[in-house]
């Protein structure tokens, strides 16, 4: 907790907002995805979504993978409480589903589904998108599905796997993601193993984003590696999210910016 105050309180000495952005691509970026403020329909299913999941009084046996939780103590977790503390916050949510939407990518991939919450703003952003996610335990897994079958997020393809088997065995070279939500196993060792396992399916138009990147000493170290990586040429920090792009054309460069 100390930790992640004192990396608080760095980002915001260094944090800026888009009248400090020369780049236009970061420029565009900002102002009409991330700062718009206008009331989208899409916000008012995000809503229900998560409320429908709130208000499930149920328990399921939770396989523990990746790094841990700081939250749960067992294993047997309410869906109503996995919902509130292992999903994408709602203002989160609606910021995923906007850069969905401005980048309108093609093919998504998620690793991490958790309840579906974030699958369903990448699955709303941009509902032409054929989208992939990833969930090792199998029960969260039963949940999500029967979730995302009834807000008609028929454009998921939801896999139940170990992420690392997943990636090493589906030959990523094959397939041009070009949107990546990065959102399980918050380990230095298996951020930079999908890192360099998806590398092959860049394109020019790819936006990796990878959750949080100052959750512990090893995620910003984690952090730092990617973003000086050669073939990253812009990186944003938002905080809660670490963002990437591989455009060729674009200058080396960091951002860190309020969201
Ligand atoms: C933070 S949650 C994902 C939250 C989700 N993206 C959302 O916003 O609602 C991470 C999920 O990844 C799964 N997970 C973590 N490490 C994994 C691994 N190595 N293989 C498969 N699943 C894993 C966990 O079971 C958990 O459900």
């Amino acid at each position: 907790m100390f930790f992640q105050i004192k990396s608080y309180l760095k980002f915001l000495w260094l944090s800026k907002n888009e009248h400090a952005v020369h780049s236009p691509f970061v420029f565009l970026l900002l102002t009409k995805c991330f700062y718009d403020k206008k009331p989208k329909p899409e916000y008012a299913v995000l809503k229900e979504y998560r409320n429908s999941l709130l208000q499930n009084k149920n328990t399921i046996e939770v396989t523990d993978f990746g790094a841990g939780s700081r939250v749960f103590k067992s294993n047997v977790r309410g869906i109503d409480k996995i919902a509130q503390n292992a999903g994408i916050s709602p203002k989160r949510a609606e910021l995923l589903f906007r850069i969905t939407n401005y980048f309108q990518p093609d093919n998504i991939l998620e690793i991490g589904t958790s309840l579906g919450l974030a699958t369903s703003a990448l699955s709303l952003g941009n509902s032409k998108a054929s989208i992939v996610t990833l969930e090792g335990c199998s029960e969260t897994a039963k949940q999500a599905q029967l979730q995302l079958q009834k807000f008609n997020c028929s454009n998921v393809e939801l896999i139940v796997t170990e992420f690392s088997r997943y990636l090493k065995s589906h030959q990523p070279s094959t397939i041009n993601y070009h949107l990546i939500y990065f959102d399980g196993n918050h380990s230095k060792k298996a951020t930079l193993e999908y890192f360099e396992l998806l590398l092959p399916t860049i394109t020019n138009e790819t936006v990796w984003i990878f959750d949080d990147i100052h959750w512990s000493q090893e995620m910003e170290e984690a952090w730092e590696i990617i973003q000086n990586h050669p073939k990253v040429t812009v990186s944003i920090d938002t905080f809660q999210w670490g963002l990437v792009f591989f455009r060729y054309e674009q200058p080396k460069q960091h951002f860190i910016i309020r969201s």
